[in-house]
């Protein structure tokens, strides 16, 4: 990838999104942390830097800073909020608490047309979330806009450095995602070259030169990532890739079949299954603890696959999923976060296999691996499939978990996807699925009591899966759901709704 723009994080809960609403605009940009050093930012050349709000006050003692040198690049500069601030400060200017933290929307005046404000009325709305303001701006700066209670955006034409007090990135700023198009299109000259074509072009090439003519192995969940990831590698490295596909006996109803079909009969890519149902199940006998759960079911992948992967001897690599989101995670500045489940993903597979990674998606949002999915052939609904944890099933079958418990569950969750579809309301939930309570209840049909098992159905919107809100689904399809599941899975009698949301609830039950 030739052209980028980098983002400097200074801890701002946007960051990310001002990344993602670059990339929309066909230039690529990486986030790095607020103190990478001037030698890596020239290695990695980029045609523009945007710095990133964040939660600091310039003056505190431990505010983040960048290296200085940033300025004498001579490329283009926009700063955030933080980022003005901090540019403000650098340059001489005076930055001030405001009398009023200023917070939502506002109006924007322009007051000065620069190409940053190109198509652009002359006022707007904005998005603030700021304390403190600029009170003087610095010697050979200019005011290009106010809003009621603050300077709101200054450049200095010489350097061609921009600062904006209020949040571009954030969809309540009108025009925001024009600034940002603007800023890296007209102000930092970067070509539109970024698509899921180019990506895998390029990544293509990578993999090639990467790989040479050594052989790949792939641990192929029937998630999105690991599917795009094989389609991908195999698209450049053809018969040198071997995935392997465990049906640990935790999946959703036919997933397993769906997927080797998928690779076998859509891509023509051979696909090794190891059917591994009974040792998962015979390690997860009187297993209740949630956590016990989820290690057993990460050993025993991680043992299962160590012996598949070791029958390809001339194997010197490991294909990986890792997504844009997790690298960011491990190098940023974020404050410390309690685990609050131990989660398992084929991504933990361990050093000591002695493979080399090779982590094509590492440059991607979610987003992105779909769309680079489509391009490549993955069908539509494949690639919108809700997420499903690694431990599968296993953590939806509340309590113990055996055969017979499985396949009431596979059932009942099958329905209710089914009617969920049927109401067109499958894309618009993030995450809907079913679980089965540890709960007798007492129950009549017919003439006869019954004596049954409780099912919970669970429906989330959400963006991340990081906060969710429970889904309004209507009631008539709450309650066709509910008649089918009761009239057609022997074992449920009773069906209760989840209208819990994140937090205080997880997604998942365990
Ligand atoms: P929670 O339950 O923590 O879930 O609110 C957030 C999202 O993560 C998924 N999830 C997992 N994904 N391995 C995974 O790959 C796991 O162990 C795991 N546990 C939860 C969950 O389905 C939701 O999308």
């Amino acid at each position: 990838m030739n052209e980028k723009i980098l983002v400097l994080d200074f801890g701002s809960q946007y960051t990310q999104l001002i990344a993602r609403k670059i990339r929309e605009c066909g230039v690529f940009a990486e986030i790095h942390p607020f103190n990478i050093s001037i030698d890596e930012i020239k290695k990695l050349s980029p045609k523009g830097i945007v710095l990133s709000g964040g939660p600091s006050s310039v003056y505190d003692d431990n505010s983040p800073h960048p290296d200085k040198n940033i300025f004498e690049l001579n490329i283009p500069i926009l700063g955030i909020c933080y980022g003005l601030q901090l540019i403000t400060n650098y340059f001489g200017g005076k930055v001030d608490k405001a009398a009023k933290r200023e917070y939502g929307r506002a109006k924007f005046k322009i007051f000065k047309r620069v190409p940053l404000f190109d198509e652009i009325p002359e006022e707007s709305t904005v998005w603030m979330s700021h304390s403190d303001r600029v009170e003087e701006i610095p010697k050979g700066f200019e005011i290009l806009g106010t809003t009621e209670n603050s300077i709101s955006a200054i450049y200095n034409k010489e350097k061609e450095i921009y600062g904006l007090q209020f949040h571009p990135e954030v969809h309540h700023t009108e025009f925001g995602k024009k600034i940002l198009e603007n800023f890296v299109r007209k102000i930092c000259r970067c070509e539109e070259n970024w698509n899921a074509k180019s990506f895998i072009e390029t990544q293509v090439e990578t993999i090639k030169n990467k790989v040479g003519n050594e052989e790949v192995i792939l641990a192929l969940s029937g998630g999105v990532d690991s599917t795009v990831c094989a389609v991908l590698m195999h698209k450049a490295i053809g018969e040198q890739l071997h995935c392997i596909h465990i049906d640990t006996g935790l999946m959703r109803l036919n997933e397993s079949q769906q997927v080797v079909s998928l690779f076998k009969q859509h891509f023509h890519i051979p696909i090794k299954l190891i059917e591994a149902e009974e040792i998962f199940l015979t390690r997860l006998k009187n297993i209740t603890d949630p956590e016990a759960k989820r290690k057993i079911i990460g050993q025993t992948f991680i043992e299962l696959f160590e012996q598949e992967a070791s029958k390809f001897k001339n194997a010197k690599w490991l294909v990986q999923g890792t997504l844009y989101p997790d690298v960011i995670e491990s190098t940023t500045v974020k404050g410390p976060s309690a685990t609050i489940k131990s989660h398992h993903n084929v991504g933990g597979l361990p050093e000591k296999m002695n493979l080399k990674i090779i982590e094509p998606l590492r440059e991607l949002f979610k987003d992105e691996v779909r769309k680079v999915g489509l391009e490549l052939g993955v069908p539509n609904w494949f690639i919108e499939r809700h997420p499903f944890p690694g431990p599968g099933l296993a953590i939806r079958v509340i309590g113990e978990v055996n055969k017979e418990r499985l396949e009431i569950l596979r059932k009942a969750d099958a329905i209710f996807i089914e009617e969920i579809q049927k109401a067109n309301l499958y894309n618009e939930i993030w995450q809907a699925f079913a679980v089965l309570l540890p709960v007798k209840t007492v129950g009549v049909m017919g003439d006869e009591r019954t004596y049954e098992n409780v099912c919970a159905l669970r429906a989330v919107s959400s963006i991340d899966g990081m906060t969710a809100d429970w889904f309004k689904i209507p009631y008539e399809i709450l309650d066709r759901t509910a008649n089918r599941i009761i009239n057609e899975v022997i074992g449920i009698n009773r069906v209760v709704y989840d209208i819990t949301s994140k937090p205080p609830g997880t997604i998942e039950w365990e």
